[in-house]
């Protein structure tokens, strides 16, 4: 038996088994139900193209944490790529996220930042004071009627399968405009892909001799030797699951958005210019449109044909790919008791994305993975380097 199981080997599990396994000798066994490692950061070369597809949509790498970088440096160099977002409203592309470019697009006009400031403030004004009861009303309020509708409601709509109208106000807190022709998507002080693709990067993490990985593995099969049913009470469990599921639904589901991604080779040598375009309209049923050929410019892909994937996001079910937590009242009011749950079971730690039911990028979940290693599971485990 190892020392400790992990369930799930996304970015969570993997951060906590290689750190246990690599600074204190712990031997862990990492399962995941799936047939890969790596969770939805997983990536794996399109056949026909040999073009790198993020399984799970386009995953970019982007950190202000200096110790986050520190340690994902330790297994994968980065590219220097720069996310930038397009959208298209009514047949014209704009630059994202809401910039002076976009604003004197829109407008038609050649505002400096002071004049686009006061204009959007007077558009904003519409409501007079009034608190907004709905999205749609909160939209206005943030950003103007204008831009509001052009780039915000339909694709909101999209995204929620609701009218902007019947969604709450407190879904949207904030729709930063800058005041600057500046349209890099991420602030944060390091970006950048993974060298040789995100498989390369999270197979070496789990490349230690004290950790077995195995795949195709649910923890909820009572039939495999490392189920919740053989293993809880015994070792040590870091669950990176669903925490509802962990339950058994006992206190109701917990609601996730989910994404349908359709993929097609395409007998062209560049579809669209960029990674990401976006589709604000709401007659248009897909949300966005990857082409990944985009995020690796210094690779040598084929100058005929290239890989494009079409985003269409709905509501999920139990049996969908949980992606986005819907964060209802409903659903905190259920993660409160689910986390009342979690404190009655013994060396059982709950962590990442599905574990603790809320939206993590990817250095959140290593930061996140790294902090539960120091603060919780180090001292079951003793000093460094002392097994
Ligand atoms: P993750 O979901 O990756 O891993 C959980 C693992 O647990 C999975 O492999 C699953 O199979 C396994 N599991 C679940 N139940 C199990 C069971 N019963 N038995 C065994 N195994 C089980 N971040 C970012 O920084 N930049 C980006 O651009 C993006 N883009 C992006 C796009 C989309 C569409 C999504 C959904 C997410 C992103 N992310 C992102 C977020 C990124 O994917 C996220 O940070 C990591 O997935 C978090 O890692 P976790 O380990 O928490 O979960």
């Amino acid at each position: 038996m190892a020392d400790v199981v992990v369930v799930g080997s996304g970015f969570f599990g993997l951060t906590v088994a290689e750190q246990l396994a690599s600074r204190y000798g712990v031997k862990v066994m990492l399962i995941d139900r799936r047939p890969h490692i790596g969770g939805n950061a997983y990536s794996e070369p399109e056949p026909e193209t040999g073009i790198e597809v993020h399984t799970y949509g386009t995953h970019l790498f982007h950190t202000s944490n200096e110790r986050v970088w520190e340690y994902v440096n330790r297994f994968t160099a980065f590219t220097n790529y720069v996310h930038r977002v397009y959208t298209t409203h009514q047949g014209e592309v704009f630059p994202m996220p809401i910039n002076l470019g976009t604003i004197n697009q829109f407008f038609r006009s050649a505002y400096g930042p002071e004049a686009a400031r006061a204009l959007i403030k007077e558009q904003a004004a519409e409501l007079g004071g009034k608190e907004p009861a709905n999205l749609d009303e909160q939209g206005v309020n943030l950003i103007g009627r204008p831009l509001y509708e052009a780039f915000i409601k339909g694709y909101t709509q999209k995204q929620w399968q609701t009218d902007p109208k019947d969604l709450p106000a407190s879904v949207i807190s904030r729709l930063p405009v800058r005041y600057t022709y500046d349209n890099r998507y991420f602030n944060d002080t390091y970006e950048g892909l993974p060298v040789d693709g995100y498989a390369a990067w999270l197979t070496r993490m789990a490349d230690h001799k004290n950790i077995e990985v195995r795949l195709d593995t649910d923890f909820f099969d009572a039939s495999q030797p490392f189920s919740k049913a053989a293993v809880v009470g015994q070792v040590p469990v870091i669950y990176t699951g669903a925490v509802d599921r962990y339950f058994d639904y006992s206190e109701g589901d917990l609601s996730w958005r989910t994404i349908d991604f359709e993929q097609e080779v395409l007998p062209v040598g560049d579809f669209q210019g960029t990674s990401v375009m976006n589709y604000a309209d709401p007659d248009i049923p897909y949300t966005r449109i990857l082409e990944f050929r985009h995020l690796h410019p210094e690779r040598d892909y084929p100058k005929d044909k290239t890989v494009v994937v079409k985003e269409y996001s709905r509501f999920a079910t139990r049996d969908d790919e949980p992606y986005y937590p819907v964060n209802t009242a409903a659903d905190r009011e259920r993660l409160a008791t689910y986390r009342d749950l979690m404190t009655g079971e013994k060396d059982v730690f709950f962590g990442g994305r599905l574990g603790t039911y809320q939206y993590l990028d990817m250095h959140m979940a290593i930061g996140s993975a790294l902090s539960m290693v120091d603060n919780k599971l180090a001292p079951m485990f003793g000093a460094e380097g002392s097994r």
